[in-house]
């Protein structure tokens, strides 16, 4: 292999590395932030017991509406909007994406 290219296959190997490493570090804080404001209705691990939605069940493309849903609130579920950052909708929703069944 050509010296130049071999960089290439490293750069693009340490990219991949970064960007999963990323991804589970998001997610880890996001089971932290679950664990503080979720947990109580939602449930240990996302299990919920029954009466309240169980957040493993939401889709890939449900991003929006768990956005709406935790922004604003509705019935008993309690708005976010103030409390959780956008950085931490982030880690939140990897957690859950994390966690899907
Ligand atoms: C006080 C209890 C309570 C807490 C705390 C709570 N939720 Fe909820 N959540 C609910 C209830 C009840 C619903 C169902 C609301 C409805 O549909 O009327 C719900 C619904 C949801 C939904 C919609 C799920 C679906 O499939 O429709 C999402 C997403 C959600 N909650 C995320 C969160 C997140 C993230 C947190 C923490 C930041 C959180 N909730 C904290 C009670 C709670």
């Amino acid at each position: 292999m050509q010296k130049r290219n071999l960089g290439r296959v490293l750069a693009a190997v340490l990219l991949a590395t970064v960007t999963h490493a990323n991804a589970q570090d998001a997610a880890a804080i996001g089971e932290e932030i679950y664990e503080q404001h979720c947990q109580s209705c939602h449930g240990e691990k996302l299990r919920s017991a029954g009466a309240i939605p169980d957040l493993r069940d939401l889709g890939a493309n449900d991003r929006e509406k768990f956005d709406k849903m935790v922004m604003e609130g509705r019935g008993q579920m309690p708005a976010w909007q103030g409390v959780v950052s956008p950085l931490e909708l982030d880690q939140l929703w990897a957690y859950v994406r994390s966690r899907a069944r």
